[in-house]
């Protein structure tokens, strides 16, 4: 049997990017031989084993063909008869087509090589379209390799766009979607993946509700940018530039849904789309059954973040009920994302990318201060239930008020 390394691993040396895991491809073995060398294997019928000490994957050469629609609808053909070649056929872009042997000798059938230099995403062959995954997947490659000035190649956007009219995209799972959308926010530039998608038409198909954002108007006094879309993007840009977790650029991405409603006789005002969107913002959360903390913080930037931009000007008893609605005082961490994608709302805008966010540190200190008020006294005083609630509440409220007068 040869054993070659292949994939991500091979691409990324060749580009000099650190490389995390390696996946193998064993030509010429069968599955006993595989088991008699203590592999095992990870599935009862596909032909994937794990290395016994490593547990990196290694899989015999096999060729594919799609049978019916979704990721399920695959038959498989692993035997010693498949060769490198076939093997490396079957797979998404020729930059991860590529194998090298322990030597370091490169097979490169596809010109994987040809295009990284190009700077180019292409397909390997027609047999692309047989994963719809790989729509989300080259997008995901786009925004990560952007900054090297990588591009998709036009005949790969177009079979792209093919598919996303296809209607296969919807045969994809949740599962398999969130995996995807999840890894490309966290890529260097995430909007590159927001933007590949709508390029295609798969924006359209996966999240109408964001590509429906693009062509509509915010007033340029606060939006030089003016449209929606293109400060969607901004802002996920922001959210990138400054290291914000998953659930921030998950909430960023969002967070302005409601503007995709608002009938066209009133643009460019947005009158209370925070409220409206978040049906929309629910809806695309569990269309991809994101993670609980994602789902919350969406819901809760959508509806709050002009709150968070006028902070300052907010009555206490205003901001008393922002608090409560965060629960700032179990849940610290989730205020601070909600700062934080508000601030990313706020820069990600045509030239005020710089400006300053002093609501951070008034909306910080606004929570500081409400939490100081301690039950204890007022338990001590013999407040109860739902009387001790109210008690609290005023508490709070007449902290809030004593630091907007200070501040
Ligand atoms: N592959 C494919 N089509 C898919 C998934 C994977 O053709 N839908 C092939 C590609 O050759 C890919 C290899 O399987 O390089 C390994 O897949 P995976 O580990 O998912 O991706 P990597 O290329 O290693 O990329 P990443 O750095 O994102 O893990």
């Amino acid at each position: 049997m040869q054993i070659y390394k292949v994939g991500g691993a091979v691409r990324d040396r060749l580009l000099g990017k650190p490389v995390t895991d390696i996946d193998w491809v064993v030509v010429g073995a069968t599955t006993e031989e595989m088991l008699a060398k203590g592999f095992r294997p990870v599935g009862a019928d596909f032909p994937v084993f794990l290395h016994p000490k490593s547990g990196e994957e290694y899989a015999l050469a096999r060729t594919e063909r799609k049978s019916g629609r979704g990721y399920g609808g695959f038959t498989f053909h692993a035997s010693t008869e498949v060769t490198l070649e076939e093997d490396l056929i079957r797979r998404d872009l020729t930059i991860n087509a590529m194998a090298e042997d322990d030597q370091q000798n490169l097979t490169d059938p596809y010109h994987g090589q040809r295009d990284l230099e190009a700077r180019l995403l292409r397909h390997v062959s027609p047999a692309f379209a047989e994963d719809p995954l790989r729509v989300l997947r080259v997008a995901r490659f786009a925004a990560r390799y952007a900054g090297l000035g990588f591009t998709v190649a036009p005949e790969t956007l177009e079979l792209m766009r093919q598919l996303s009219e296809s209607g296969e995209l919807e045969a994809l799972t949740a599962e398999r979607s969130w995996k995807e959308i999840s890894r490309a926010l966290m890529e260097d530039q995430p909007q590159v993946f927001i933007e590949v998608l709508r390029e295609c038409g798969a924006l359209k198909v996966l999240m109408p509700e964001v590509d429906a954002l693009f062509g509509v108007p915010q007033p340029e006094a606060h939006h030089p940018e003016i449209d929606t879309g293109v400060h969607t993007l901004s802002v996920l840009e922001q959210a990138a530039q400054h290291k914000q977790s998953l659930t921030v650029r998950w909430a960023c991405l969002l967070h302005d849904l409601g503007k995709g409603l608002t009938p066209e006789e009133e643009w460019p005002r947005h009158i209370a789309h925070e409220h409206k969107g978040l049906k929309l913002i629910k809806a695309v959360n569990e269309r991809f059954k994101a993670p609980k903390d994602c789902q919350e913080l969406a819901l809760l930037v959508g509806e709050y973040h002009t709150h968070g931009h006028r902070a300052l000007e907010l009555k206490p008893s205003t901001l008393l009920e922002l608090l409560q609605s965060f629960d700032v005082y179990r849940r610290p961490q989730r205020f601070e994302e909600f700062i934080a994608a508000c601030e990313m709302d706020a820069r990600g805008r045509k030239g005020l990318e710089q400006r300053s966010y002093p609501q951070a540190d008034y909306l910080r200190g606004a929570a500081n201060a409400a939490r100081t008020v301690a039950v204890q006294p007022l338990l001590e005083k013999g407040f109860k239930g739902p009387e001790l609630g109210e008690a609290i509440k005023r508490e709070r409220l007449k902290v809030l008020k004593t630091y907007k007068e200070k501040a």
